[in-house]
């Protein structure tokens, strides 16, 4: 295994494996333009392959500025700011489904370094989002999968960023998408804002 960034391998395929990895309204819906934004960035871009193969990536942007009082809208937010400076909020960990459950999401978080990150619970299914987030297991840690994994590395909850982010397409094309994954209700009109949870890592 061998974990470096998008500077070091330009010529790595990260946006096919993101691609990949997430299910179709992701980059089917219009919103932030992940990742046409993280591309400015090469060295924020944590790619991790196995042999040749390039298996799972972490998407992060630079930030100048941080307001004590975090974001409501974070992943949208991060991406509008997304700016060089001595700050980082990490967005997306995309494992190729073939590589997933084997802890390869923890080997990129950890290449991330100190970092926010807005963090989708991917194991919400619906009733109150805060409840979800706060329920712990006997050993402590989060119920929730994927912010388990992030408070076992040593992430701490910051809060809830309620409409961290939103995705827009009509009704029809999300009749026509596999949506899974999806954390919230569409509107009628077709309007998807997915609350995330603040995390702060270091
Ligand atoms: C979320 C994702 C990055 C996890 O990657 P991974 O390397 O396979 O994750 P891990 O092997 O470390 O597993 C993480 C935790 O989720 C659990 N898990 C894994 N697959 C699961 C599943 N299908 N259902 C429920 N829990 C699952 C694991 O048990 C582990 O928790 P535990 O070790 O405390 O038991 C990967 O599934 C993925 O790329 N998903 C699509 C994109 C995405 O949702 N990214 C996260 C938001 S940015």
């Amino acid at each position: 295994m061998h974990v470096t960034t998008l500077f070091d391998r330009p010529d790595a395929p990260m946006e096919a494996v993101v691609r990949r990895s997430w299910p179709d309204w992701m980059f089917g819906a219009e919103g932030a333009d992940l990742l046409g934004i993280v591309r400015r960035f090469p060295r924020h871009q944590v790619i991790l392959f196995e042999g040749s193969e390039l298996v799972a990536v972490g998407n992060s942007v630079p930030l100048a500025q941080v307001p004590d009082a975090l974001p409501d809208d974070g992943w949208d937010w991060a991406l509008r700011s997304a700016a060089p400076g001595p700050h980082r909020c990490a967005l997306a960990v995309s494992v190729l489904p073939t590589h997933r459950g084997r802890g390869l999401s923890s080997q990129v978080l950890r290449a991330f370094g100190p970092t926010l990150v807005p963090v989708r619970p991917n194991g919400f299914t619906g009733g109150d989002f805060a409840e979800h987030v706060a329920a712990t297991r006997g050993d402590g840690l989060p119920v929730d999968p994927w912010l388990r994994t992030h408070v076992r590395l040593g992430g701490r909850v910051e809060g809830v960023c309620s409409r961290s982010m939103t995705l827009r397409a009509s009704p029809d094309a999300w009749e026509g998408w596999d949506r899974s994954g999806l954390l919230a209700e569409l509107t009628p009109d077709g309007v998807y804002v997915e609350p995330n949870v603040w995390v702060r890592h270091g």
